[in-house]
């Protein structure tokens, strides 16, 4: 087993794992120096090309901004999504898995469960691609956004697509937007790490999408803290260059090239 996969596996029940989103090497380079995994999300239809849902993204788009991102990884776990329509069918699944992992040289691959795809994980990882789950809400299967284990039964069939999961291989699982009550029940009874998103502190490990807690994306709902807002911070920046130009105060002298000084 990859190294950085199994020191993942065991922080469980000893130390929380930290996770981040990256869609670019330059702020890779910063996550990794405090994070335990970085994931390229497919978040990035939304957040950066500015689609209505992570649906539109294509193989090709996560690849590019993977090799990005890989540039800025020493330490960190180093995980790429696979998009909506990649992994239909096992064939499918291991043709775009090998390709993602061959071209990115990334750790793992995440797959959305949608409750039928388990047999599919199965065989990745058979095929010694590690695979990350995603359980709860799962943008690339659910239409409507719902707090999912809010009720006993909601809970079990929840527990029993975790237990499956695990059963198929999965080295850890993303949950997003579960009930506290769901994500305690489940982190407890599974021995992979569960990774939350909305998902309370029960889980081993969180994780955010950088640009909403950085106070970048405008999307921030409830379970995400704002760290930054860097909004802010660029909207003054650009507002001082824009008066500096216009005021003939940038460039100076000072910026002038002259020789060969760059
Ligand atoms: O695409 C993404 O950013 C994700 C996070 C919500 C974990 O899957």
């Amino acid at each position: 087993m990859n190294k950085k996969i199994k020191k993942i596996i065991q922080k469980k029940n000893k130390s929380k794992i930290i996770s981040l989103t990256a869609y670019s090497k330059s702020i890779a380079k910063i996550l990794d120096k405090y994070v335990d995994i970085i994931l390229v999300g497919d978040s990035l239809a939304n957040v950066l090309y500015g689609h209505k849902n992570t649906h539109e993204i294509s193989l090709e788009n996560i690849i590019q901004h993977s090799l990005s991102v890989k540039k800025g990884i020493n330490k960190s776990l180093f995980v790429v999504d696979m998009p909506k329509g990649t992994y239909k069918n096992a064939k499918s699944a291991l043709k775009n898995a090998k390709l993602i992992m061959k071209k990115t040289r990334c750790d793992a691959v995440k797959l959305e469960s949608n409750r039928r795809n388990f047999k599919i994980i199965e065989k990745l990882v058979k095929k010694k691609i590690p695979v990350m789950g995603h359980i709860g809400y799962t943008p690339q299967f659910k239409k409507k956004f719902k707090i999912e284990g809010q009720t006993r039964l909601e809970i079990n069939i929840l527990m029993k697509e975790a237990k499956l999961l695990e059963k198929a291989g999965a080295f850890s699982i993303v949950c997003e937007c579960l009930s506290p009550k769901a994500a305690q029940i489940i982190t407890k009874k599974i021995s992979i790490p569960t990774i939350g998103i909305g998902s309370s502190s029960y889980c081993d490990g969180q994780i955010l999408v950088t640009d909403d807690m950085l106070g970048l994306s405008g999307f921030y709902p409830k379970f995400v803290k704002k760290y930054a807002n860097l909004n802010r911070t660029i909207e003054k920046a650009v507002k001082e260059y824009s008066r500096d130009v216009k005021l003939k105060k940038f460039p100076t002298k000072k910026n002038f090239l002259n020789g060969t000084k760059f």
